[in-house]
């Protein structure tokens, strides 16, 4: 487990080609089987496979996305672009072939952690499958328009529910180059 903690990276760069379905099946059972505050399970999991409906959200997303941009000293990523990296990025979901929008319930104090939570499970799982994931943070953004509004009356989100953040999936481009890991920062850790 630890192997996989540190193997983990952000993925940017995917395939078109779409992961496999049981592969995606177990990082859904990951995303279920997260703790939950109270054991109330209260996360949807929204998996969107449609190509046009992913890449319009995305846009939607990068279009209502001000990120501090990056400096030769301070960026997120120069293996693995992000849209603080690159401001060319048109698509905040990065042409990933799988999204799952993580939906929670809006007046509920920990919806936040749970949908992380679910989303760390799944990001471990994919990686263990050889398939690349990214953490999208702020997911309500790529619903901020009439089209976004719309596809979720189309996914029948319930009332009272809201986009916590979405997970990206897909086999990276770049098998062969996998991102390094920053180094960690020092006193992090306190020990009594
Ligand atoms: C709460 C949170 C929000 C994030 N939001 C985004 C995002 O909107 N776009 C993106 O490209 N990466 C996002 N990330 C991924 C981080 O940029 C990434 O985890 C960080 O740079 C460390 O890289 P690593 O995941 O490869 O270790 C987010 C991560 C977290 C935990």
């Amino acid at each position: 487990m630890l192997k996989t903690i540190l193997h983990r990276r952000s993925i940017r760069r995917f395939e078109q080609e779409q992961i496999a379905e049981d592969a995606l099946q177990d990082i859904l059972q990951a995303g279920l089987y997260a703790p939950s505050a109270g054991g109330r399970q209260g996360v949807i999991f929204a998996v969107c496979q449609n190509q046009s409906v992913n890449e319009r959200l995305g846009k939607i997303k990068r279009a209502n996305s001000h990120p501090h941009m990056a400096t030769e000293t301070s960026y997120v990523s120069k293996e693995q672009p992000s849209i603080a990296d690159d401001p060319t990025i048109t698509n905040a979901f990065y042409d990933a072939p799988t999204v799952i929008t993580l939906f929670a319930p809006k007046n509920f104090l920990f919806s936040v952690d749970d949908c992380a939570v679910a989303a760390e499970n799944m990001m471990l799982v994919a990686d263990e499958l050889g398939i690349g994931s990214c953490y999208i943070g702020q997911g309500w953004t790529a619903f901020a328009d009439p089209y976004g509004q719309d596809i979720l009356r189309q996914w029948n989100i319930p009332h009272g529910y809201y986009a916590v953040m979405q997970v990206l999936l897909g086999y990276s481009k770049e098998h062969d180059a996998h991102p390094a890991s920053k180094p960690r920062k020092s006193h992090r850790i306190l020990r009594f």
